[in-house]
C-alpha cells in the first residue's frame, strides 16, 4: 500500500479526503429488467439495511492524469477500477475535476462476500457520497446529504441500479409509479408514509449456498428485454407496488407477507421462464420457503423475500427476533443453512 504521505509529497499540497458509510438494501418489489440507460422497466421498493454496509474513504490529489488505486479490506483490487472509471466518466460533465488526479479508494464491506447481499449497491452509493463531499471541499461550498439525496441517488444508479435505493432511511422507491407522485426512473426517493409497525423490521439472511451465482444480475436484467412475460411483469410489479404501499399504511402483516412472497417467487418464475431459462433456487431454499409459510400458519410473523440467488431473506418485526434466532440455530444444525446474518431496518448513509 502506498502511504498517503508519499502521495502528498509526490504531487501537490492539495489533498482532499472523504469517508462515508452507505447501507445495502433489500428489495421487496424487485427491479428486474432495464430500459434506456440503467433505468428500470418497473418500479421497485426496498428496505434499507443497518448492519450490511460499505465504508469507503477516498483521498484525492488533483493532477493531470487520472490514476485510481482501489483497496478492498486493505488489499489492492485492480479489477474494480474499470467500473469506477466508467462511473467517473458518467460524472465528468458535472464534476470536471474527476478525470484529472490521483484517487486512493479504500473500501470495506461489513458483510462477507457471497452472503446473498450485493456489495455493489452500498459500494457505489458510498463512492458517490465521497465524490459529492470532495466536490464541496474543492468548490468550498456546503454539502448536505439530505438535500442532495436525489442527485446522489441518480449517480449511484449509474454505478449499479439498486444503489439508487441506498441513500435513504427506512424504505425507498425507485421508478415511476402511480403510488408516488415524486418517484422517478432516474433516481430513488425516500418512502415515509408507512405505519410505525414497519420501523422495527428485521432481515435475517439465511445462507444456503455461498457459491458464485451461475447467472449474474446483469445477464438476468438483459433476458427481460425479450422475455415473453415482460409486459405482464411490468403491470404486475406496478400493481403489487401500489398494493404493498397501501398495506404498509396499516399493521397488516399477513397481507404484507403474501405480497412480498408472491413478488419473490415471481422474480424466480421470470428466471425459470426466460430464454435461456435458469434456476437459482436450491432444494434448501424451497424447504425454507415452505417452512416459513407453515410457521406463519402457527401465528409467527415471519415472511420471506429472495434476491437473485438461493439465499432466503427472512423479513419480520423485531418482536419475533428470539424465535427467529432459535429457528436459525435449528436450521444450521440440520444443515439446511450454512450460516445466517441478522440485520434490521436502517437509517441510511452517514459521514464518518
Ligand atoms: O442492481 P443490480 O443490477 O445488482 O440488480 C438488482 C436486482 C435484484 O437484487 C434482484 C432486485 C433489486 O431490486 O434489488
Amino acid at each position: 500500500m502506498i502511504p498517503f504521505m508519499s502521495m502528498q509529497t509526490q504531487t501537490s499540497t492539495n489533498m482532499f479526503k472523504a469517508k462515508y458509510s452507505a447501507p445495502s438494501n433489500i428489495a421487496l418489489i424487485k427491479y428486474w429488467g432495464k430500459k434506456d440507460f440503467q433505468k428500470p422497466i418497473n418500479p421497485s421498493i426496498s428496505m434499507t439495511l443497518k448492519n450490511c454496509s460499505t465504508e469507503t474513504e477516498i483521498t484525492y490529489i488533483p493532477g493531470e492524469k487520472l490514476e485510481i488505486e482501489f483497496y478492498l479490506k486493505d488489499k489492492k483490487e485492480p479489477s474494480f477500477i474499470t467500473k469506477i472509471e466508467k462511473l467517473f466518466g458518467q460524472m465528468e460533465s458535472e464534476f470536471p475535476w474527476i478525470k484529472k488526479g490521483r484517487f486512493e479508494i479504500h473500501s470495506n464491506n461489513s458483510f462477507p462476500h457471497s452472503s446473498g447481499i450485493a456489495s455493489s449497491a452500498s459500494g457505489m452509493a458510498a463512492i458517490v457520497l465521497c465524490i459529492f463531499d470532495i466536490n464541496a471541499q474543492i468548490k468550498k461550498i456546503p454539502f448536505d446529504l439530505v438535500n442532495e439525496a436525489k442527485r446522489i441517488s441518480e449517480y449511484a444508479r449509474l454505478g449499479s441500479g439498486s444503489a439508487a435505493r441506498s441513500v435513504y432511511p427506512f424504505f425507498s422507491i425507485w421508478g415511476k409509479t402511480k403510488a408516488s407522485e415524486i418517484s422517478q426512473d432516474s433516481y430513488a426517493v425516500g418512502y415515509n408514509n408507512f405505519s410505525d409497525f414497519f420501523k422495527s423490521f428485521c432481515d435475517t439472511i439465511l445462507i444456503v449456498n455461498k457459491d458464485k451465482k451461475s447467472v449474474s444480475s446483469s445477464e438476468g436484467h438483459s433476458l427481460m428485454d425479450t422475455h415473453p412475460y415482460k409486459e405482464v411483469r411490468i403491470s404486475e410489479a406496478n400493481r403489487k407496488l401500489i398494493t404493498l404501499i397501501e398495506i404498509m399504511k396499516s399493521d397488516d402483516f399477513s397481507s404484507f407477507a403474501e405480497c412480498i412472497e408472491q413478488e419473490a417467487l415471481e422474480l424466480h418464475s421470470l428466471m425459470m421462464t426466460s430464454n435461456p431459462s435458469f434456476i437459482l433456487l436450491e432444494p434448501e431454499s424451497i424447504r425454507l420457503i415452505k417452512e416459513i409459510r407453515d410457521l406463519r400458519k402457527t401465528g409467527k410473523k415471519v415472511s420471506f423475500t429472495i434476491d437473485a440467488g438461493p439465499n432466503i431473506h427472512l423479513i419480520y418485526p423485531k418482536s419475533e427476533f428470539n424465535s427467529v434466532k432459535e429457528l436459525c440455530e435449528i436450521w444450521q444444525k440440520e444443515n439446511v443453512i450454512i450460516d445466517f446474518i441478522h440485520d434490521e431496518i436502517g437509517m441510511g448513509p452517514f459521514k464518518i
